[in-house]
């Protein structure tokens, strides 16, 4: 798939099948994200890859659209990382967007669907997966075979004139 293919077929998929998904593609996943850059390269962050006991678990907290699979991915709260000097900012949250970026595109490369998914009670999945207190769940991607296509909501887009330039 060329690049810019992939970019227009990556869509929000909200049902899956339920067939779990192998764990050498959930290893291709994590991969993909392993390679992001990350400020300072300071990777200030920790990936869950769940699979479809502790999803079943997980249904306690919300649907998660009957994906079989979902890698979570958890903030250290106990290091955000690097921190800008001028004016504090941390860029926590915007590596380990960065990084999850990466594994939903090359879920689509695979032929998947996948799903970003922020709402939900962190302190709740915490303590159902029982994960460390300062693995803080932030966002997750849930995945697996994708079971309907894109609704309305993805075809609407930025108009490019929102686009401001300082060029030349
Ligand atoms: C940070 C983030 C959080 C999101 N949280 C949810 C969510 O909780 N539930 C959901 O159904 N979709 C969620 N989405 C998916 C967005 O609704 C979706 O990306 C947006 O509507 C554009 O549609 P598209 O992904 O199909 O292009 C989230 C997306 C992002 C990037």
């Amino acid at each position: 798939m060329n690049f810019n293919d992939l970019l227009s077929s990556r869509y929000s998929c909200r049902k899956f099948a339920p067939t779990a998904l192998e764990k050498e593609t959930i290893d291709q996943l994590l991969q993909a994200g392993r390679l992001a850059p990350s400020a300072c390269n300071a990777q200030p962050y920790f990936f869950y890859a769940v699979g479809p006991e502790s999803m079943a678990r997980l249904d306690e907290c919300r649907k998660w659209y009957g994906a079989p699979n979902m890698i979570l991915g958890c903030i250290d709260t106990e290091d955000y990382g690097w921190q800008r000097e001028s004016d504090g900012a941390v860029f926590s949250s915007f590596d380990i967007g960065l990084a999850m970026s990466q594994m939903a595109l090359k879920a689509t490369e695979l032929n998947l669907g996948s799903c970003f998914i922020a709402s939900f009670d962190p302190e709740q999945i915490k303590r159902i997966l029982g994960l460390p207190e300062y693995h803080m769940p932030y966002i997750a991607l849930v995945l697996g075979h994708a079971q309907m296509g894109p609704n309305d909501n993805h075809y609407l887009r930025q108009s490019p004139d929102k686009l401001y330039s300082l060029m030349p």
